[in-house]
């Protein structure tokens, strides 16, 4: 067996996420909750499970400073964090070139920040340490091998080439976005041109270190793996988390309020007589739900938010919003402080308040 060595963990919280655009004009994707946590949050969590502690935040130019107010040094999530940021996103090999003086001799995890993994990456972390591979990917199935970077093996069923997203997939196993070097990779990282899309591709890396002769080796995802660059992909994992929920009830449910199924719902939060809660939902804290509502099932609710009517379904609703409508809310993914409200003395036809590249459909 060979050595055993202390690995190092890089989260990617850079990116343009112009797919989630409005979103992602105030913030970046890997904040936006799912099942009431920071997506990135559950990428620490998995590294700090895996006894990786030491780990680098790489920042985009999306409010970068919302990542350090979520994350501080670290502390809180028993992990010490170092903050190096990429600005602009020049690929994902752009930025994990620049943690060489992070990572310095030792090996290292990189975690893009806005997958998620269930079962996290102890056993895989495990496989990585005992191996003498020189870099490790993480590969599943999927039904759709165009839109990846996709594996091929050969007769030993050793992995002989990546390649970016192809019209023939020579198999249906994807590369994850997660990833296991060793400080071999920053050579091929070196040797790196921008791709046609102005990057630098760790595919392409990880194809130079292949073609070098080194041991690239690679897992199988267990469970579910999910990258959430897009509002479907969020509500689905919004859905696949809340299917392992834990139901706890710490706020108060009101004498003739109905609570179904697997729900949790936080401190100081009321949900009042009249009110119908179906699971799989989870109601975060300090929250107000009248009477006058119905909400789930696979629906995730921040903190602070007043719900004065209406029947919410299969949606995020984050922290601080008024929602008072009589319509159905359903599929939806409402930002920070937002009011939905109906008006009922408006004239007929609708008026629109709405900023840049937002997405409505009536
Ligand atoms: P992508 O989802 O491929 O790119 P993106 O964030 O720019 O999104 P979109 O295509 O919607 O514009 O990025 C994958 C992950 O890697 C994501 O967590 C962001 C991160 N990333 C960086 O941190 N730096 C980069 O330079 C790039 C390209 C991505």
């Amino acid at each position: 067996m060979a050595m055993v060595y202390a690995v190092k963990g890089i989260i990617l919280h850079g990116g343009a996420g112009t797919r989630l655009r409005p979103l992602t004009h105030t913030g970046p994707k890997q904040l936006i909750p799912v099942a009431n946590k920071p997506i990135s949050q559950y990428v620490l969590e998995d590294l700090v499970k895996a006894q990786i502690q030491d780990v680098a935040i790489v920042l985009g130019d999306a409010s970068p400073q919302k990542v350090k107010e979520h994350f501080r040094n670290g502390e809180k999530f028993g992990a010490k964090i170092t903050y190096i940021n990429q600005g602009e996103p020049k690929g994902i090999a752009h930025a994990v070139g620049l943690c060489r003086e992070f990572t310095k001799d030792d090996s290292f995890v990189v975690y893009l920040g806005d997958n998620m993994l269930k079962g996290g990456i102890k056993d895989y972390v495990k496989k990585f340490k005992e191996s003498n591979y020189d870099a490790m990917v993480l590969l599943c199935e999927v039904k759709n091998p165009q839109q990846f970077g996709v594996a091929m093996f050969d007769d030993e069923k050793r992995l002989v080439k990546l390649v970016e997203k192809p019209k023939e997939p020579p198999s249906n196993f994807a590369l994850t976005g997660i990833y296991f070097f060793t400080p071999k990779i920053f050579d091929a990282i070196d040797k790196l041109k921008p791709s046609w899309r102005g990057e630098l591709e760790i595919t392409e890396a990880l194809q130079h270190l292949i073609e070098a002769g080194f041991n690239v080796g690679y897992q199988f995802v267990k469970g579910w793996w999910k990258d959430t660059g897009t509002t479907e992909d969020i509500l689905e994992s919004n859905r696949l988390v809340l299917d392992d929920l834990i139901p706890e009830i710490r706020g108060t449910v009101e004498d003739e309020a109905t609570v179904q199924g697997r729900v949790a719902i936080g401190e100081n939060t009321i949900i009042k007589r009249g009110a119908l809660i179906r699971g799989p939902t989870i109601i975060g804290k300090d929250t107000i739900i009248e009477g006058n509502t119905f909400i789930g099932p696979y629906t995730s609710i921040g903190d602070n938010v007043h719900v004065k009517q209406g029947e919410i379904e299969n949606s995020i609703i984050m922290n601080y919003c008024i929602i008072d409508s009589t319509e159905k809310i359903i599929d939806s993914l409402i930002g920070h402080h937002t009011t939905i409200a109906t008006d009922h003395n408006r004239p007929k036809g609708l008026r629109l308040i709405v900023g840049e590249n937002a997405k409505i459909v009536l």
